[in-house]
């Protein structure tokens, strides 16, 4: 049966009359006057024929993507260029593994890369992390989901908790990797969010068998140009691209061009400043709300991601939760059940102005409280 896309479905429920709109993960979007500021010429953009660009991808645009993954590995990577990080997990799936074949896969997690593998006909196991170990990674877990496996996935930077994995970690699911002989496939959209510039390493360059996926809509703020990638070794590449063809024929002319000026290093320095600044205040705002508060709620620290993947006070469902704020707060939170089944979570976007923020926590305070005494004898 056709799985939804459940958070998907939530947010395009009730984004567009809301007030306060916590739910999405990324940054406030960057606008094109303030890419021009950073140095983009117009008239390029104006005069650009509105043409199908390079269906893999242009030639800049590539070689810029390249970069980010060549020094790591010891034969260069290939990539295509996708509609969004959301086409390129769909054509790794598709291309890399066969109807009723196991795939292993992270929880929490954004639903999207198991969601696909379930519509295309895979057997999808979980392992998950550890909100009592600061959402660690359970290896014995990971071991029973990875075993007969042709694809193992991990988000790191993890959405909704904002883990990175650690070294050991890393070794730990490049060995699963390894001893099923079995694709990893590696989402880092939030690459480049970390809270103290620090920014995660890839896992492309551990293992043969290892594609990255990645977009510019999270660490760079630019998810309306829709463009995002897949990043590997030639032949999954070139499985991918021949999906590419049916599923879109390429990403459009307007977004490459953007695309490439963005992923100029300068670029893309200037932006990973400005949308880190949106993220560190926001989330440290969040973390005072939470240690003031007297809801009994409770945050992990985390090290990346946009997002604070918030414990409820006990008893509150986050689906609940997440309906009375926007019924009577007019406060969109993504509720965590969503994201693998956390029903006593939400995930709150942090990176807002401070002004929007503060005052759609204030509004949370009171809903939490108000569903708290109603539910307590
Ligand atoms: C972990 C993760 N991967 C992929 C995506 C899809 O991103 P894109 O906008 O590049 O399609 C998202 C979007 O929220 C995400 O959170």
């Amino acid at each position: 049966m056709f799985q939804e896309f459940e958070l998907e479905r939530w947010m395009s429920a009730n984004e567009q009359g809301v007030r306060y709109e916590l739910a999405d993960s990324g940054v406030p979007a960057v606008a094109l006057r303030e890419l021009v500021s950073y140095g983009l010429q117009l008239e390029e953009i104006v005069d650009l024929p509105l043409h199908y660009p390079e269906v893999n991808g242009s030639g800049l645009i590539r070689e810029r993507i390249r970069a980010l993954y060549d020094s790591r590995t010891a034969e260069p990577v290939d990539v295509l260029v996708t509609v969004g990080a959301a086409e390129a997990a769909g054509a790794v799936v598709d291309a890399l593994t066969r109807r009723g074949e196991r795939v292993a896969m992270m929880r929490p997690n954004y639903q999207q890369l198991a969601g696909l593998a379930v519509n295309l006909g895979r057997h999808v196991e979980t392992f998950s992390l550890d909100p009592s170990r600061g959402w660690a990674l359970r290896l014995e877990e990971l071991e029973r989901a990875a075993s007969g496996a042709a694809m193992i996935c991990v988000c790191n930077p993890n959405n909704p908790t904002g883990h990175v994995l650690s070294d050991k970690e890393r070794e730990a699911v490049v060995a699963a990797a390894q001893r099923n002989s079995a694709w990893l496939v590696s989402d880092e959209v939030y690459v480049g969010t970390e809270h103290d510039g620090v920014q995660t390493r890839t896992l492309v360059g551990m293992y043969e068998k290892t594609v990255a996926i990645s977009s510019l809509s999270k660490a760079y703020g630019l998810s309306g140009l829709r463009l995002g990638w897949v990043a590997g070794p030639r032949y999954a590449v070139e499985a991918c691209w021949a999906r590419h063809e049916y599923a879109t024929i390429a990403t459009s002319a307007l977004s490459m061009k953007i695309g490439e000026y963005a992923l100029d290093p300068l670029v893309r320095n200037a932006l990973f400043e400005r949308n880190r600044t949106f993220i560190a205040n926001g989330y440290r705002t969040i973390q005072e709300w939470v240690l003031s508060s007297d809801c009994e709620m409770s945050l992990s620290q985390t090290r990346a991601t946009p997002v604070a993947f918030l414990r409820l006070p006990p008893g509150l469902s986050s689906v609940k939760v997440g309906r009375k704020l926007v019924e009577d707060a007019s406060v969109l939170v993504a509720p965590g059940q969503y994201f693998g089944g956390y029903d006593d979570h939400i995930r709150l976007t942090a990176a807002r102005h401070l002004d929007e923020l503060r005052a759609a926590l204030d509004r949370i305070s009171s809903v939490l409280k108000q569903m708290r005494s109603h539910d307590t004898p």
